[in-house]
């Protein structure tokens, strides 16, 4: 079984590493995730893998969504779609802390263990763990045939092709787009309207496209890198479908450019972090237009009131916000739901760029493992 890609095997297409190249393949990663799941005929997405009848869908009652890493991060936004879109209640764990923790699980509850590998040894342990006790475990997994596709009940597969750079891109924004689908497919079945359904489809279609303008922002990303380079700390700040976007954010930046940075939901800023705040550290806010926006803007002020430095990832048409912000990266604006596919793009960027500046070594960041096989 092909269990892992080998780096070897796979070209670099002409860019200088695989995590840039990895990292301007998701529109198309996105198109093959979406390739056939989308029915207009009745507003929905279909799953060839699941394995389950109607019925036993239908049935849910509770979904836990399990993994490590950057996959726990895409658990996280997971938990919000689903929740919005299906109001389905969702729990989200880390696998490390679910196969051990013996927690009560209903029945009628599904679990799905995400992982990119499908070799993670805590995402397997997790998923055999609830099998063991009797609930349907599915995967969200990219690479075929590994141990937890083989080990689940059914899944999904992600399409997205080799993923060789070790902090993960594409398999990330790939499965948000599965869990958006499956919160359409779950919403559908369940109080969401037909034309609800058709208008999250055309959605999921342009999203690609909005992926691939957000790439755009790569020069202008690339200046901002050179000029925080050499911080020490950065705070990365966002709401509801961006809290776990900035948290990616700030795991990207730790993985390659061994630099400290945090992730926060921007409201608990004023608990803890903003102490932190002074002019040797950066906070990135993620605030495209939506929800929050005011509510983020005002977090930003206290920042700025503090002398630190402010990056805004921001609607293309939001002009005001370079009154403020020092930095402006805009990004195309797509619906809240599929926000943090579209604002992950610069981040990722920001921390290969700073990795790149800083004679990081990219693609093999040290101590770290592309699968984490060994608990
Ligand atoms: C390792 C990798 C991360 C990845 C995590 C989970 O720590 O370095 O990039 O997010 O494992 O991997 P998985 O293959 O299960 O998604």
């Amino acid at each position: 079984q092909p269990l892992e890609a080998d780096a070897g095997q796979v070209s670099m297409n002409g860019y200088p590493h695989y995590m840039l190249k990895e990292i301007f393949e998701q529109p198309d990663a996105l198109r093959n995730a979406m390739r056939g799941r989308l029915n207009d005929q009745d507003a929905t997405a279909v799953f060839g893998g699941l394995n389950l009848t109607p019925q036993q869908l239908r049935s849910v009652e509770r979904i836990i969504l399990t993994g490590c890493g950057t996959s726990w991060h895409s658990a996280l936004v997971g938990e919000y779609l689903i929740e919005e879109l299906s109001r389905i209640p969702v729990a989200v764990e880390y696998a490390s802390e679910l196969r051990y923790r013996n927690p009560p699980i209903e029945n009628n509850t599904l679990v799905f263990g995400i992982t990119q590998s499908g070799e993670t040894a805590d995402t397997l342990a997790a998923l055999n763990e609830t099998k063991r006790k009797g609930h349907r475990s599915l995967a969200i997994c990219n690479v075929v045939g590994s141990s937890i596709a083989q080990a689940s009940d059914g899944g999904v597969y992600l399409h997205a092709g080799p993923e060789i750079g070790v902090a993960s891109t594409k398999a990330f924004t790939s499965q948000c787009c599965v869990l958006a689908m499956l919160a359409l497919f779950f919403g559908r079945m369940r109080h969401m309207s037909f034309e609800t359904g058709g208008r999250i489809i055309e959605d999921l279609r342009r999203l690609p496209s909005s992926v691939e303008q957000a790439l755009t922002c790569d020069s202008e990303v690339r200046r901002v890198a050179q000029k925080y380079q050499d911080v020490s700390n950065v705070l990365y700040l966002g709401r509801r479908y961006n809290f776990p976007t900035a948290l990616e954010g700030a795991l990207k930046l730790k993985e390659i450019s061994y630099i400290h940075a945090e992730g926060y939901p921007a409201a608990e800023m004023k608990h803890g972090p903003i102490a932190l705040v002074d002019a040797a550290t950066p906070s990135i806010f993620i605030m495209p237009r939506g929800t929050t926006y005011d509510k983020v803007m005002s977090n930003m002020e206290e920042v700025k009131a503090r002398g630190g430095p402010v990056i805004a990832i921001a609607s293309s048409d939001d002009t005001e916000i370079r009154k403020i912000a020092d930095d402006v990266i805009m990004i195309p604006e797509v619906p809240e739901f599929l926000q943090p596919i579209v604002s992950v793009i610069p981040l990722q960027l920001l921390s290969y760029h700073i990795a790149v500046l800083r004679g990081c070594d990219v693609d093999k960041p040290r101590n770290l493992a592309k699968s984490v096989t060994v608990e």
